[in-house]
């Protein structure tokens, strides 16, 4: 399905936003700082922010005293506790039966797949668009990717491409909540249900976001998070398993842990495992952990500042000919991580991504044509020696819209209402000017 079916399917195009919110979009009224030469062509700058404060406000992450003090507290006293205790406060916030603490997201996507004990040459739908780890553990247990397109302008899982990449093989998907967008849930678990496919999450760039008041991680059979470093929850490096049900848990939790096997049921087949595990040590670092416990408690806040601070820019700037965001249905609380994603329509807008990204720069905006490398099109893929059933190369055209039409801007992580104004500035100044830039 195109971006724009999606869209139309769930009644939030572009036009419809822009219509109530009252912006006059196509012959809309540009003045002042909009009318003056463009940077490039020897005209002032529309952002005359310091560069110094610009870079700092898109710093991540940042810890202040009480993350410094909850750090000292595990290496003047180390000890594995705050493990436990982050468990437990992911647990209660997620509000889901089962975690497990992990050293990144990568061990705990190897863990998940372990705990699905599927047969070799059993096949996963999961997009190509996502980072390495959501594919390349498949490989360990025999499992096969089949490559899902996306929707370029969501860049999330495309249900209707995955529908026709079904076989009698395919035993379950694993959606990607891009950049804190929150997947199709709704859809996907309900085609899932009809066809009997186990749905997984991936949901490492997806820290509080929530779809219909039920947070991302919490609507699949098993999930992830990552806490890495640019993640909305920062510990530096570590990760979550989430698990519905019991035999999961204690499968994927006994992978990679070979102490954690007595703390399950008297009655558990895993407990046998205590200390010997199946051969691999996933466990957190408790500094990330101890992180980890500080970083929850202001996740919520500060998820709330990003969304309003994108919300002020993009109402803004999205109302310009042919400039889209990774839009989100109203039954979605996303949250952004990592960057701004805009998407040209070089057709609308009446000029080339290349153009508009040079115009922006010279204006000062920290604008970047964004191009993601894209898993299918990797060499480890079309190489058989590698798989116990190598995967099929598809041509994946909505991954490649994404590619020739995102840019990314900045997201800034500290309140700065004058760069915020400077950027509007800029992106109108620049629609203004586009004919010159055809
Ligand atoms: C979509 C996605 N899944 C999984 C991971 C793996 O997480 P980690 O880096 O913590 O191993 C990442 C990391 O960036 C990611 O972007």
């Amino acid at each position: 399905m195109t971006a724009e079916g999606t869209d139309r399917k769930h009644g939030y195009t572009r036009r419809n936003f822009v219509k109530s919110a009252g912006v006059v979009a196509a012959g809309m009224v540009l003045g002042g700082a909009s009318q003056e030469t463009l940077a490039m062509s020897g005209g002032p700058k529309a952002v005359t922010y310091p560069n110094d404060k610009h870079a700092q406000a898109s710093r991540w992450p940042r810890y202040g005293p009480k993350d410094e003090a909850a750090v000292l507290e595990v290496i003047r006293r180390p000890n594995y506790r705050p493990i436990e205790e982050f468990e437990k406060d992911w647990k209660e916030y997620l509000g889901v039966p089962y975690v497990t603490a992990h050293c990144n997201g990568t061990s705990a996507l190897a863990s998940m797949y372990f705990a699905l004990n599927l047969p070799p040459g059993s096949e996963i739908l999961v997009p190509s668009y996502t980072f390495f780890a959501t594919i390349m553990p498949m490989r360990l247990f025999g499992l096969v990717p089949v490559f899902v397109d996306i929707n370029p302008r969501t860049l999330n899982f495309d249900l209707e491409d995955a529908k026709r990449r079904l076989t009698k093989n395919t035993k379950a998907l694993v959606p990607v909540h891009w950049l804190g967008r929150p997947c199709e849930m709704d859809d996907i678990l309900s085609f899932a249900k009809e066809r009997g496919l186990i749905v997984l999450e991936d949901a490492a760039h997806a820290q509080g976001a929530s779809m219909q008041g039920k947070k991302m991680g919490a609507w699949g059979r098993m999930a992830i998070f990552s806490y890495q470093t640019s993640k909305p929850l920062p510990v530096i490096e570590g990760g979550m398993g989430i698990y519905q049900n019991r035999e999961d848990y204690e499968r994927g939790t006994t992978f990679g842990n070979y102490d954690l096997p007595n703390r399950f049921p008297k009655d558990s087949s895993y407990r046998q495992y205590q200390g010997t595990g199946f051969g691999l040590k996933f466990r957190m670092h408790p500094v990330s952990a101890a992180l980890g416990r500080v970083q929850l408690r202001e996740l919520d806040t500060r998820n709330a500042a990003f969304t309003a601070q994108v919300r002020r820019l993009n109402d803004r700037i999205c109302a310009l000919p042919g400039l889209y965001e990774q839009g989100a249905r109203q039954d979605m609380q996303r949250v952004y991580y990592a960057r701004n994603m805009l998407f040209l329509d070089e057709a609308q807008a009446g000029m080339s991504r290349a153009a508009c990204v040079k115009a922006l720069q010279a204006e000062g905006v920290r604008a970047t044509v964004h191009e993601y490398l894209l898993q299918h099109q990797c060499a480890v893929y079309a190489q058989p020696q590698w798989w116990h059933h190598p995967p099929q190369i598809p041509h994946l055209p909505g991954s490649e819209q994404a590619n020739r039409t995102a840019m990314s801007l900045p997201l800034f992580t500290s309140e700065v209402p004058e760069l915020v104004e400077q950027y509007a500035v800029a992106f109108e100044k620049v629609w203004a000017h586009r004919k010159e830039l055809a």
